[in-house]
């Protein structure tokens, strides 16, 4: 057998495999906390999907440790009996379950506590000045961290995962960077160690207590180096951890921990790797880990003792029932795109994830035979069309699907061959739904395009219409001189670039304006964005990402400057200072969003009995992935 699927021993705990679905903070508890049904819903069907172990998101002790509108707590006793429901679901559909216990600390959500911060020292405010624990609060700290454990285990999860990463308040005891005390509690070891000894007392010698930590805080001397992880993780096992779950960074480095799709597949192997060889308790890893051969690899090489997937499983719940039963081309990996999760956190909104819709809203999305034969045609094979192909062929309905370009996946397709910044992530969907709509039978017609009076001839029931939309041009005088191209242009190969390049609009744009300025043929970049800042469609690490490889370009970036004209020496702006400026360029690039293209839809109305339109040609701009996806997921189900 291969060992991914072996069991593992974690303390006294047994898991059948070592998959383990990370830890997601989902924004799905009560206001006040407490466990909903939609949490049981979608925990249960994680657990379904064969996991080793199910780690119950950052659920903060009491309540000035919150972080978001609706996160998890378990700060008072009655919220045991929420916690019991959801233990018991998530162990009835066959994994075990640990719940992560976590402090917010100083980057405590002020808004949603309404409490000043508290932090090891008064250092590095997130949204407001933290204020330093007395010595006596320290310790009643240490006493709540093993009243929450013991909850835990009243409540009857598998076990206990203390949350000492990721710049919590545990972590800014543990970091030079946050902890400059004075009392005992400076000693950086002595209050996660404290901890640990508290969280055992209250739970017992038997009892899984497991930990995460960073194995770097990626903010070089002043921070968590490998160096000293190795001697926390030490200290740690001493202390009676059970077993340690590797991760990293912090608020001031957090894309390390939440990776983009730049970064690379199993970002922070090494880490583990590293603490694996100065423990002998199991070490776990998390980090772009959304492939099952990597997955494999890792376990089979024994740098890591199990796996971590944590925005894996919600894009694809089933990944280890699918990954054991050979189905590897069936799993839905995810894009680490941050749609529909980080960038939805970081609102302070629910998450969800934006290729699997159905993640936290399951009831609204129960895939059941369809009551009725129809005739389905879908027109556009872009995400939305591909997706509503495949779930209303899923649901038994007759689909068929027209595209008029050559090939499928729309604007997706183009963004994963980004040039010079690796997107090919995105990928993963495109060639996933694919090979759906080949195994569904969906007769799928490339190269063809139809219109008002041909689709009448179909003798469809329904029509879908995800025809996509087209880039916005701005309507400026000499946005037709031919130096002017659009993002698409780029995207598709079709732009012989010059050495001067101005790229308009900043949002969607700063993706592309990074390979444009890593093109060997282009000297000098400039960024011309009307708002306040760029990169604001990106999820908050991609956006910072981003940011940071236009620096690295010396890329120069005009916010709040307006394209007024395009003349033959570059692009006349204006800044809100009304000052005139032209900057030099010899191509532009637009990438100012997207217009529908909604036209078939608009002919057809009143003419077909069932007419849907979904995707781009109905909201284009807003979540692009997302979107496409649930409207196609919305439709699709209730024909
Ligand atoms: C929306 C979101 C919420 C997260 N919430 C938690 C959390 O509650 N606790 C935690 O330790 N890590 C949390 N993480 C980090 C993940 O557990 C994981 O370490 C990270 O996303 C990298 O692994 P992945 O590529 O498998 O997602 C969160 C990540 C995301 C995207
Ligand atoms: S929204 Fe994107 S990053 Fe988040 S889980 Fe889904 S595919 Fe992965």
């Amino acid at each position: 057998m291969t060992k991914i699927f072996s069991p593992l021993s974690i303390g006294k705990m047994e898991i059948k495999n070592r998959m383990v679905a990370g830890p997601i903070v989902s924004n799905w508890a009560d206001p006040e906390g407490n466990v909903t049904t939609r949490m049981i819903d979608t925990y249960s069907e994680r657990a379904a999907g064969g996991w080793g172990l199910v780690v119950v998101e950052a659920t903060y002790i009491r309540p000035d440790g919150n972080n978001f509108r609706q996160m998890l707590g378990l700060w008072n006793d009655r919220q045991v009996v929420g916690h019991n429901e959801l233990a018991e679901a998530i162990q009835l559909a066959g994994s075990k379950c640990v719940l992560q216990i976590m402090h917010g600390g100083r980057t405590a959500r002020y808004l949603a506590t309404e409490i000043q911060p508290v932090s090891a020292s008064a250092l590095r405010p997130w949204n407001v000045n933290p204020r330093e624990l007395s010595t006596e609060e320290v310790e009643e700290m240490v006493d709540q961290f093993g009243i929450a454990a013991g909850r835990a285990k009243e409540a009857g999860y598998d076990g206990v995962y203390i949350h000492g990463a990721h710049g919590f308040l545990i972590t800014q005891f543990m970091s030079p960077f946050t902890n400059n005390r004075r009392d005992k509690y400076g000693e950086l070891m002595r209050f996660p160690t404290e901890v640990v000894e508290a969280v055992r007392n209250a739970v017992g010698p038997d009892y899984p207590v497991m930990m995460r930590i960073n194995g770097d805080e990626f903010l070089g001397e002043a921070g968590i180096t490998l160096d000293l992880a190795k001697e926390q993780a030490k200290a740690l096992e001493a202390a009676g951890v059970d077993a340690l779950d590797i991760s990293c960074g912090g608020f001031e480095s957090g894309w390390h921990q939440i990776q983009p799709p730049y970064y690379r597949r199993g970002y922070l192997v090494h880490l583990a790797e590293g603490i694996k060889e100065v423990v002998s308790i199991p070490i776990g890893v998390a980090g772009r880990i959304n492939d099952p051969t990597l997955a494999r690899t890792i376990i089979e090489k024994d740098r890591a003792d199990w796996v971590v997937l944590a925005r894996g499983a919600l894009a694809d719940p089933e990944f280890p029932k699918k990954f054991a039963a050979g189905r590897i081309d069936d799993i839905r990996k995810c894009l680490a795109c941050g749609e529909g999760c980080l960038k939805r956190l970081f609102m302070d909104l629910s998450v969800t994830c934006a290729i699997n819709p159905r993640v936290g809203r399951e009831w609204r999305y129960q895939m059941k035979p369809a009551a009725n034969p129809k005739k389905v045609l879908v027109v556009g094979g872009g995400l939305s069309g591909m997706e509503a192909g495949r779930v209303a062929a899923e649901r038994g309905l007759d689909v068929a699907l027209y595209e008029k370009a050559n090939s499928l996946g729309g604007t997706m397709a183009l963004y994963q061959g980004m040039p010079k910044l690796h997107m090919r992530e995105f990928t993963n969907i495109v060639d996933w739904l694919r090979r759906k709509l080949k195994t569904l039978e969906i007769k799928v017609e490339l190269g063809t395009e139809v219109n008002g009076e041909s689709i009448q001839g179909f003798g469809a029931d329904v029509v879908i219409i995800a025809t996509g939309a087209a880039p916005y041009m701005p309507d400026i005088p000499g946005i037709d001189n031919p130096f002017v191209f659009t993002e698409d242009d780029y995207l598709a190969g079709n732009v012989k670039l010059g050495s001067k390049v101005v790229v308009l609009g900043g949002h969607w744009g700063a993706e592309t304006a990074v390979s444009l300025a890593r093109e060997k043929e282009v000297e000098l970049l400039t960024l011309v964005e009307e708002s306040e800042d760029i990169g604001g469609s990106l999820d908050g690490f991609r956006q910072i990402v981003t940011k940071g490889y236009l620096e690295e370009e010396n890329a120069t970036i005009l916010t709040q400057h307006k394209a007024l004209q395009v003349v033959n020496e570059g692009v006349l702006v204006i800044d809100r200072n009304w000052r005139l400026t032209t900057i030099p360029a010899d191509t532009v690039i637009v990438s100012m969003g997207r217009v529908a293209k909604d036209q078939l839809a608009k002919d057809l109305e009143g003419k077909v009995t069932e007419l849907y339109k979904i995707g781009d040609c109905n909201r284009p701009n807003q979540w692009p992935i997302l979107f496409a996806m649930e409207e196609a997921n919305f439709v699709a189900l209730q024909l």
